[in-house]
């Protein structure tokens, strides 16, 4: 009896105590992060003070207006013209790069395996790729990497050329149709013929939105807790994107492995010369003598439709906006292809295309936004292929679009010019890619003239693939 009297008595004041306990310690607590926090950006001011950069506010840091971050890069290339320590919020501070010097130091670093991105992008990117080519660190990476390379020899391309010229060929008679909207016209009928061929809008649709989001929530403060974000509309189309994804990449990799169980196709698998993508995936055996598993084999595939089919359709959509503007270079290009004979089906291989090349590269010159970004000290250092290519001290003029830049002979730096990144994670695909481009551009200006479109110029909007914000429309006409 007196025990519970007692308690009863005591407990309104020890809930008291406690709260009083819990309000002393959330502010120890507090000042604690706080001391953090200004001790960590008087750390970074004092390391960066190298780096010269505008004032910032202490929290929000560098405030960008929204799409306007192409037109801050290009404004930052001219005043620091090597580096530019870009504050985000907070403590967050990332080093833009785009210096070629400086650019050669990092991706030089013998035994750099990992992958290049930031730790955020990383974990968003994780949820939709899991762990493939782009994702994969250390002894993994390297294996991977090692098996997958032989699936972009060059002779296991040569074939790809004819596929893709027959896309190329869907899409010139869709196009004869209508005036086009181009993007979305190159992007659907462009089959990424290297593993499967695919037809399934809605899962281009789903890419090109995972693309957006990526980005979009890598922009905003308030959308990088996860729980948050999956309650935004934003979250839930990023899961749904997801699932289309997933679904059908399970699809492609399920009707493979059908056709693998028939004894006759396994044989015919096993006497090709030069093995595919999904083959090389299937029949892969680790070093262990394991196969790869289902979630293995998924993230590769995901991963090669993320970093394969956005970029080429972009390109391509890009190469024919510039060529359509620059009626010279689109006429020089044409002549080319008529005097190479494409007509006569030569093979891409045995061709050395000159004039096409030097436009294919002019275009990657001007239009390739793609961060690569390390962290090798405490805070994250951002290779800006667009940073670099638009840097007058590295390329005078660079807005210009003057192909006579690659002519031979004309010297410049190493690292000047890396549309498809360098070093050990450079692009598994360029080659690929490069063929794709040079096949849909001749074709396409054996048929057509490009001509553009002066009431619905582009504005392009900086994403990891360069979009335009209104989309790229250009006219056609039509070649006897
Ligand atoms: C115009 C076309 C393309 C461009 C501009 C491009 C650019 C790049 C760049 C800059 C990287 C370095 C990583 C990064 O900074 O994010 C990269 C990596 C990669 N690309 Fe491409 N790419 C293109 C086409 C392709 C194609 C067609 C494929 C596959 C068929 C592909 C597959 C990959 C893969 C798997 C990686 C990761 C490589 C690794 O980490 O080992 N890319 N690409």
């Amino acid at each position: 009896m007196s025990i519970s009297t007692l308690s009863l008595t005591r407990f309104p004041g020890s809930i008291s105590g406690l709260l009083q306990v819990a309000s002393l310690l959330s502010l120890l607590l507090l000042l604690f992060k706080a001391a953090q926090f200004l001790l960590r950006r008087q750390w970074l001011l004092k390391a960066l003070q190298q780096f010269p950069s505008p004032p910032s506010h202490w929290f929000f840091g560098h405030k960008i207006p929204k799409d306007q971050e192409l037109q801050y890069i290009l404004k930052w290339v001219n005043e620091f013209p090597s580096a530019f320590p870009h504050w985000l919020w907070g403590s967050k501070v990332r080093v833009l790069i785009y210096d070629p010097e400086y650019m050669k130091a990092i991706l030089g670093r013998s035994g750099e395996s990992e992958p290049p991105l930031s730790r955020f992008s990383f974990s968003l990117l994780r949820s939709y790729l899991g762990y493939g080519l782009l994702l994969l660190n250390g002894e993994t990476w390297f294996q991977h990497r090692r098996m997958l390379t032989p699936a972009f020899h060059y002779d296991i391309l040569k074939p790809y050329v004819g596929i893709t010229a027959d896309s190329v060929r869907v899409m010139l008679v869709s196009l004869s149709l209508s005036f086009p909207f181009i993007h979305s016209r190159v992007s659907s009928s462009k089959a990424d013929s290297i593993m499967v061929d695919i037809d399934s809008s809605s899962y281009f649709q789903a890419i090109g939105d995972l693309n957006y989001l990526f980005f979009s929530r890598a922009r905003n403060v308030f959308h990088q807790n996860d729980t948050i974000y999956r309650l935004t509309s934003d979250g839930r189309l990023f899961q749904h994107a997801c699932q289309l994804a997933h679904e059908h990449t399970d699809q492609v990799i399920g009707q493979r492995k059908a056709q693998l169980q028939n004894e006759g196709e396994l044989e015919k698998i096993r006497q090709k010369r030069h093995l595919d993508f999904l083959d090389i995936l299937l029949c892969a055996k680790m070093e262990n003598g394991s196969s790869l598993s289902d979630e293995d084999l998924r993230a590769e595939v995901d991963t090669f439709m993320f970093e394969g089919h956005d970029t080429t359709a972009s390109a391509i959509s890009w190469i024919f906006y510039a060529l359509a503007t620059h009626p010279e270079h689109q006429q020089k290009c044409r002549e080319e292809v008529l005097l190479k004979g494409w007509l006569r089906a030569c093979p891409l291989s045995t061709v050395s295309w000159k004039v096409l090349d030097d436009c294919v590269l002019q275009y990657f010159l001007v239009l390739i936004p793609r961060l690569t970004v390390f962290f090798p000290y405490c805070f994250m250092v951002t290779l800006s292929i667009y940073g670099l290519h638009h840097n007058p001290k590295v390329w005078p003029n660079p807005e210009v679009f003057d192909p006579s830049r690659f002519a031979p002979g004309s010297s410049r730096h190493s690292h000047s010019f890396l549309p498809f990144s360098g070093g050990s994670r450079n692009c598994i695909g360029k080659q690929f890619a490069m063929n794709e481009l040079k096949v849909a551009v001749a074709l396409t200006l054996l048929r057509f003239e490009l001509l553009p479109d002066p009431t619905r110029v582009p504005v392009p909007m900086l994403l990891p693939v360069m979009k335009s914000k209104n989309g790229i429309h250009l006219r056609l006409r039509k070649l006897q």
